[in-house]
Order: C-alpha cells, then structure tokens, then sequence
C-alpha cells in the first residue's frame, strides 16, 4: 500500500515538474505605479490612494491565473509613482532587462509602472533594450482596490504577450484595456480613461483577445536589436530639458536651462514645431556657442514636426523630431548626446528612431 502510494506520489511530482519545464519563464519586474496601489475606499476618488502601496508578491497572488501561462519569477526594482520615475532608474532596468533576456531559459519580460510616465521609459527601453525577446510594460489606471479594477486582466494580458512567440521583434510594447500598444509611438491621451493609452499617429499594434495576441502591425522604426544605442558603460544620462513654447514666450527658461547644464534642449513648439523668435534666437546663440543641441517638436499631439518649413533649420543647427513628440524627442536626444552632438547626425536618429 505505502509503496503504491511513493509510486503515485512520485509520479505526480513527474508531472508537476514536467509542466513546469514545458511552460515558458517570465520575469515580472516592478516599479510601483497604481497598478501596485491600494486606497483606503473601494472607489476610485479615494483621497488616501498611494501609488507603488503593495510588492510584486501581492500583484502575482492577486492573479493566480497567471501561473497557468507560465513559470513566473518576480523582482521589485523601486516602488514609486511614475511621476517620480528618474534617469537612475531607467538605467537600473535596462541593464537588469538585459542582463535577463540574456539568460536562455528566460522567455521574456513583464514590466509593471505607473501610467503617468510609462511612455518615456518604454521608449527608453525600445532604444536600449539588446533582445528581440518579448519586453511589455503593464499598469493601470484604478488601483487594486477599487471596484472594477483593470490592473488585474491588464497583467494577465500581459504576461500572455510576453509568453507569446509572435511577439518576438516587436520592440518594447505597452499592454492596457486590451490594447497592445507600441513604445515608437505611445501617448497617453487621458488623464482618468482605462483607455487611455493609444498610439495616434501609428495606430495600436494589435489587441489581446481570449489571452491571445493579435498582432495588426509592426513597429515602424528602429528599435531593440537594430538600434545603435548602447548603455553598458552609461551612469549618467545627459541633462536634456524641454521647453514649452506659446503666446509671449522668451528666453527664461532657456537660459536658465543652459545655466544648469542642459546638454540638449527640446521645444514643445506651437504648430509644425515653431516658436517665439526670442526663444529661436536665444536657442541658437547656445548651439552656435557649442553648448546644447536643439531639437524642435511640437505640442501638438498628432502629425509630424517637419524639416524644410517655417524654421530653417540647416542655418540654426537645430534637427527636427518628425513623429517623435516632446517626451520622446527628450529620450531619444538623451541617448544620442551619448555617441554625437552633430545636429546633422542628430537629425538621422530622428529619421531613424
Ligand atoms: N501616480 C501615477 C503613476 O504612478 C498614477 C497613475 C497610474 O499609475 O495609473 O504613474
């Protein structure tokens, strides 16, 4: 009888352990955000929500379902709002990111982050990031405690892109309102909406549907295993500011941007990325004095910040962003500043990237 049920018992165990090695490895790395936040009251205008409250621990036991799709492996990286989100950070997770997707028996990689600034470092992680191998960026927009909270099912979609074979060479992807969203062109366009997230410009990579991805697209342009971008030996990101402009604007905060250390300043212009001719002036007296490069975007959510126009940018050395809006502009000049300050080839990456 005991040696039957040794037998049984070992055998289950076979089993188990065979399901765990046929089911792909993830890694979950958390950085805080609502979709790890908790409130006092069980609906959304609780006054006493914190971002970043409860572990990556908590998350996984809050969707159990996850464990069917795949063996998953948690890290809590920081826990903070994303509005707090800093260059220190971002060059933490990349280098954990890729240090991950270098080991064979990771399949790929979950990211949970607050909403507010999920656009800039998914786009740094599309610029960064050394694998073709699945990186998707997950939050929410209600926190874990609220009725109908979205964190749950977004993780799960989640976790079902990264486990995916189709979303290899993807680039980085954001996963929402099952939504499958791409970093080269990610905007948050709402400050409450569980939809909030939307690719303008480019239209949304695909949808999740029955924990399946649908793909509808591919990223249009460089990213991950093609980029050029490189921040193995990066501890410091270059200092890079942008500046609003609008009716009246001067040169204050350009000055006081270039007396702190801007290495590169982008413009959030009005229209086709125009601006204030003292602000255009003062701006091209720095680069003429070597100080900062320049590069015009626009404050305008949707269409491109376009060469050859209102702005001659050939004679002020400034480089113009194309489809890449004032919070990508900032990332993708912070990495650039990192191998150039030829506005010229400057004005390549944002051909490129
Ligand atoms: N504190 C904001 C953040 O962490 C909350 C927004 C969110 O995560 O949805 O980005």
């Amino acid at each position: 009888m005991k040696k039957t049920f040794n037998l049984i018992l070992f055998v289950f165990a076979l089993s188990v352990a065979a399901m765990a090695q046929t089911k792909p490895t993830i890694y979950i790395l958390a950085t805080g955000g609502t979709i790890a936040g908790t409130g006092t009251g069980s609906n959304d205008a609780d006054s006493e929500y914190k971002a970043g409250a409860i572990t990556v621990n908590a998350l996984l036991e809050a969707v159990p379902e996850i464990n069917d799709l795949a063996n998953v492996k948690g890290e809590q990286v920081v826990n903070i709002g994303s509005q707090d989100m800093n260059d220190e950070v971002w060059l933490k997770l990349g280098k954990r990111v890729n240090e991950l997707l270098r080991q064979n028996d990771v399949t790929g990689i979950v990211i949970t982050h607050g909403t507010d600034t999920q656009e800039e470092t998914a786009y740094f992680l599309n610029l960064v990031v050394k694998s073709d191998k699945p990186v998707v960026l997950v939050g929410s927009m209600r926190p874990s405690t609220a009725i109908s909270a979205d964190g749950p099912r977004n993780i799960y979609n989640a976790v079902a892109c990264a486990v995916a074979p189709e979303s290899k060479g993807k680039g980085v992807m954001v996963v929402m309102d099952d939504k499958i969203l791409g970093a080269d062109d990610l905007t948050k366009t709402n400050t409450l909406s569980v939809g909030t997230f939307e690719n303008p410009n480019y239209g949304p990579l695909g949808i999740v549907y029955g924990g399946k991805p649908i793909y509808t697209r591919e990223p249009l342009k460089r990213h991950t295993i093609k980029s050029e971008f490189d921040i193995t030996k990066v501890n410091k990101l270059p200092r890079v500011e942008i500046i609003l402009s609008y009716s009246n604007a001067t040169s204050l905060f350009v000055d006081a941007a270039v007396k702190a250390g801007a290495k590169g300043i982008v413009t959030a212009g009005v229209g086709n990325g125009n601006m204030t001719t003292v602000m255009q002036n003062s701006l091209a007296k720095y680069v003429k004095e070597g100080k900062i490069a320049v590069v015009r975007s626009s404050r305008i959510m949707t269409g491109p910040t376009a060469q050859w126009d209102e702005v001659n940018d050939d004679k002020l050395g400034f480089s113009a962003s194309w489809y890449n809006n004032p919070y990508r502009s900032r990332v993708l000049l912070m990495l650039a500043l990192t191998k150039t300050t030829d506005y010229k080839e400057i004005q390549r990456m944002f051909a490129e990237y």
